[in-house]
């Protein structure tokens, strides 16, 4: 099982150097080649280490959770959700980012990473999981719908992307329903 993805949840002692270099490039060619992360051009590796710093210290309270797929040494994959700040919405997390390397896509690693993502909402016992997405994210979409999230809403051509426009789609999975 040389070769096996492992996937992990990033505890606070592990954000090392070396995960967020990987995390920053990782993202940085999603992002060049198009990706529909939400920056419209690459971040650089500062801004990607202060974002999963702050995840994973929100961690050690419940309030987030950042997992990663590895190869060996290889980072393959990473995703995270961080829990509603706002008082009322507190049972609540949000998915902001799942991300695959190119040359990874397609082996279930995104899949992998959603199970562990959902099971660290259960374990600290979220109700409703919500994401949202670009409209023309179809393997996204099909990724989250195979796992049970509801589309509950889309802004018309709410993305901005250089001149272009695209549709932006709003998906919960409640909890409270039983295991997905
Ligand atoms: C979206 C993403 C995270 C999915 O991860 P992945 O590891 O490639 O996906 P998986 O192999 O786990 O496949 C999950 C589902 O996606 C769909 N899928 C996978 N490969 C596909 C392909 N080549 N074409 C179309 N759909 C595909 C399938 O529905 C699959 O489930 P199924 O085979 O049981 O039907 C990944 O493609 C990615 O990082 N994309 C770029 C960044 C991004 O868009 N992130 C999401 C932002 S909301």
């Amino acid at each position: 099982m040389q070769n096996a993805v492992e996937i992990v949840r990033v505890r606070p002692d592990d954000l090392i150097e070396d995960f967020s270099a990987q995390a920053a490039a990782l993202l940085q060619e999603l992002v060049a080649r198009g990706a529909a992360l939400g920056w419209t051009c690459p971040p650089s590796a500062a801004e990607v280490n202060s974002l999963l710093r702050g995840v994973v210290e929100a961690s050690s309270e419940g309030d987030g959770c950042l997992v990663a797929a590895w190869q060996r040494s290889k980072l393959l994959g990473l995703g995270y959700w961080t829990r509603y700040a706002r008082p009322t919405h507190s049972p609540h997390v949000d998915i902001e980012k799942i991300a695959v390397a190119p040359e990874s896509q397609g082996q279930r690693i995104g899949q992998l990473m959603m199970h562990e993502l959902l099971q660290a909402a259960r374990d600290t016992r979220t109700e409703v999981v919500t994401l949202d997405l670009r409209g023309d994210n179809t393997r996204a979409i099909a990724l989250y719908e195979s796992l049970g999230f509801q589309r509950y809403g889309m802004l018309p051509r709410f993305v901005a992307f250089g001149e272009n426009r695209y549709d932006k789609l709003f998906y919960a999975l409640d909890l409270r329903e039983g295991p997905a």
